[in-house]
């Protein structure tokens, strides 16, 4: 059963996630981490930033895996995600460079790309703690919804909804990218354990649709459902939707 978190705010639904990452990080230091981008990370990365300045993290044999980048913007660009990893977590913090990984999006041969990628998960074995988003429309990573979905590392064209959604990290919509190569489903349920944060109740709708219990690839979180340890964080804007009907489905926990 899914378990799920509801806090009161942003900040501490960031603050939680970090502690979970640090509890991770302490019981093996080899972790192997599953990363996401976006607005809705960025706080926990924050505190693990500081957990890392005080020394309560060492994140030396750390290694990480993003789920995800734009085609067509090359790591130098402000709103790649490599640029964003290493502006908001990898500059200020220990890791080792070899050990982090990230999509290309400039390859010159990005089916060969996509197969890189799902050999260099493959190699380090599986995600230890995979970290995600939600988009509204229920995407992870970026599998958007569809009437089926690749399961491997893949190229998507993104949605309206989803280059709508980004496109306030942009000087003008045109500039947002309209496809991604993202990791496929099935490494992200390989990881040993799914941490998903929301925050705000633009994500409300996604989040009652993802406790529903009904899988579908309309909703690419719903399979989720599926997953033996999945822990849901979300604050009080998120859950504003939930009823009885999807709490029943789920473990409440604090
Ligand atoms: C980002 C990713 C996406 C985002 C989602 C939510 O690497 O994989 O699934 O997590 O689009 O984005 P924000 O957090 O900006 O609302």
């Amino acid at each position: 059963m899914m378990k799920v978190m509801i806090v009161r705010d942003y900040d501490e639904m960031s603050r939680r996630a970090a502690e979970i990452v640090k509890e991770q990080i302490l019981k093996k230091p080899d972790t192997v981490l599953g990363l996401a981008t976006g607005s809705t990370p960025l706080g926990m990365y924050k505190y693990l930033i500081e957990m890392h300045k005080n020394g309560e993290i060492d994140f030396s044999n750390v290694i990480t895996f993003n789920l995800d980048e734009y085609i067509g913007l090359s790591p130098d660009h402000p709103q790649s995600y490599h640029y964003y990893m290493y502006e908001n977590l990898f500059n200020h913090i220990n890791i080792k460079k070899e050990n982090i990984h990230i999509p290309n999006g400039v390859a010159e041969d990005l089916e060969e790309e996509c197969k890189r990628y799902e050999r260099e998960i493959r190699r380090i074995g599986r995600i230890d703690l995979q970290i995600l988003g939600i988009g509204v429309n229920g995407h992870i990573g970026f599998n958007e919804p569809d009437e089926s979905i690749e399961t491997k590392t893949h190229i998507v064209t993104l949605t309206e909804e989803t280059i709508n959604a980004n496109k306030r990290f942009f000087k003008s919509i045109e500039e947002v990218p309209r496809r991604a190569i993202t990791m496929g489903l099935s490494s992200i349920m390989k990881a040993r354990k799914i941490m998903l944060l929301a925050s705000g109740s633009n994500k409300a709708k996604a989040i009652k649709e993802t406790l529903k219990g009904r899988l579908t690839t309309k909703v690419p979180s719903t399979v989720l459902a599926l997953h033996p340890d999945v822990t849901i964080i979300i604050d009080k804007g998120a859950a504003s939707l939930l009823t009885d009907e999807e709490l029943a489905n789920v473990e409440l926990t604090d």
